[in-house]
């Protein structure tokens, strides 16, 4: 009988040929965004269901109104293990801007750190060398008997924009998804030494709007002043957003946020967060979030409002005198607690609409939406995966939150009932969503061994 050191032996034989297999998907431009891009996601979900079936799975890619899904399916070596369900997710964000790449993201390749070895490339953290990392632990059990758990497969390839297939491919494949628990690997540890547990996530709500006046653009000089200016309009009303003290000024928008449980509180405290670090290490130094709340709390605990991008007139080179007929902007809300996505997206419409002057219309648009998620942080999946990652890193895990949002995790509790458990391997400077995306060698290599582990331990 092969043991649990077996499998890490494979994994760790292994290292070469997983580069290998990692660097393959990661040449793959699966950004889902991009309408260009949309043969490169369908080319990466083949690959991954090519690499499922290789594995033993019995995997196919399934079409959706958007981009493929790929699921695959192996059962464990044993009867009587728990089934399981791993989600990841293979769309990437844009690469853009280009020119900040020092090298070219779609020709991972590894370089030297501080810490090593790292990978470097467009998805080499977020999500495909995550989502690698439980592959190759797959792959070590195979090779040394069998699975210890019955194992289905849910690769996404929209996450990046939503998942706005998801609810409806859930729900139509419950009977094929429908596991013990479900596991997700698309969150960070504590840091570069500290496994985690993510039990926190925001929610998000994302809309685009457009103010249109004149109904062409207009000489600055024959029509400035008498003319009104979209851009101008816009402007003031994105400043009306947020008040003097950092706080959300739409009626009805802390609805449903709670403060945070003093246990809770109370462990956060524990984890010795370092503000002036979290933010010096990008440059700032001063939290600019509502006052008299601590930066972590800023980021895991409460909502915010940011103008993600603003677009109007004229912004090329040079100087043109312009008066533009239109002026957009695209405004994301990240959500806590009970916040409910739809009506924040009501009372955003009804907050600009009751600002607009004559003459300006607005037009809105919804990208994304999902609520936050708060999962059980006591439960048995948890103190087995907690010991299981402390045996690889030799530190506790810490259970930590997260300011980003993973729509999956929403869906599969409200349309499957599954609870997840998240842990993943990126660390705060992988880049995610910049250029020079990274994941360390060490998170790839480590991050198989602790899947291995996390699996041995919840088949016992
Ligand atoms: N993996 C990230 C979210 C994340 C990163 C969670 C690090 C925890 C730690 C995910 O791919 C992501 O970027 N999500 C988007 C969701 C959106 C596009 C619907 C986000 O948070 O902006
Ligand atoms: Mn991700
Ligand atoms: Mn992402």
């Amino acid at each position: 009988m092969a043991t649990l050191e077996d499998v890490l032996s494979t994994i760790d034989a292994e290292q070469g040929a997983a580069l290998d297999r990692l660097f393959a998907l990661l040449a793959i431009p699966s950004v889902s965004a991009v309408p260009a891009n949309f043969p490169d996601c369908a080319r990466a979900a083949d690959w991954l269901a090519h690499e499922l079936d290789d594995l033993g799975f019995e995997a196919a890619r399934h079409d959706t109104p958007g981009r493929p899904m790929v699921v695959g399916s192996a059962k464990a070596k044993t009867r009587d293990a728990p089934s399981l369900l791993f989600y990841g997710h293979y769309d990437v964000q844009p690469a853009d801007p280009l020119e900040l790449w020092t090298t070219p993201p779609f020709e991972p390749r590894l370089a030297d750190g501080p810490n090593g070895k790292r990978i470097l490339g467009r998805g080499a953290c977020d999500d495909k060398g995550q989502l690698m990392t439980f592959l190759e632990a797959c792959r070590a059990f195979r090779r040394n008997g069998g699975l210890p758990c019955n194992v289905t497969v849910l690769f996404e390839g929209e996450e990046e924009t939503g998942s706005p297939s998801l609810p409806a491919f859930l729900t139509a494949n419950a009977k094929a998804l429908k596991a013990d628990l479900a596991l997700v690997c698309d969150t960070g540890m504590w840091d570069a030494a500290t496994p985690a547990i993510t039990t926190m996530l925001r929610g998000l709500a994302y809309e685009e709007v457009t103010l249109h006046a004149a109904n062409r653009d207009l000489h600055s000089g024959l029509y400035g002043g008498a003319a009104i200016n979209p851009i101008r309009v816009l402007a003031r009303i994105l400043a009306d957003l947020h008040d003097a003290n950092g706080a959300v000024t739409l009626p009805g928008f802390y609805d449903g946020v709670e403060e945070l449980p003093e246990d809770v509180a109370e462990q956060w405290r524990g984890l010795d967060f370092d503000d002036d670090k979290f933010l010096g290490d990008v440059g700032l130094s001063v939290p600019a979030g509502e006052k008299g709340r601590t930066a972590l709390e800023m980021i895991w605990s409460r909502p915010t409002c940011d103008v993600n991008g603003i677009v109007g007139g004229y912004t090329g080179a040079g100087a043109k005198t312009v008066l533009p007929a239109k002026a957009s902007a695209k405004i994301s809300f990240r959500l806590v607690g009970k916040q409910n996505p739809e009506r924040i997206v009501q009372s955003f419409r009804a907050f600009v609409k009751a600002r607009l002057p004559a003459d300006v219309r607005a037009e809105f648009g919804s990208h994304s939406s999902s609520p936050a998620i708060t999962l059980p942080a006591n439960s048995e999946a948890v103190r087995r995966a907690s010991r299981a990652l402390e045996a690889e890193w030799g530190r506790p895990a810490a259970l930590i939150g997260s300011g980003g949002s993973i729509p999956v995790v929403g869906s599969l509790k409200r349309e499957l009932g599954m609870d997840s458990l998240m842990v993943g391997f990126g660390l705060a400077d992988d880049n995610l969503h910049s250029p020079n995306e990274k994941y360390e060698l060490t998170s790839f290599h480590k991050g198989a061994r602790s899947w291995a582990r996390i699996l041995a331990a919840l088949a016992a």
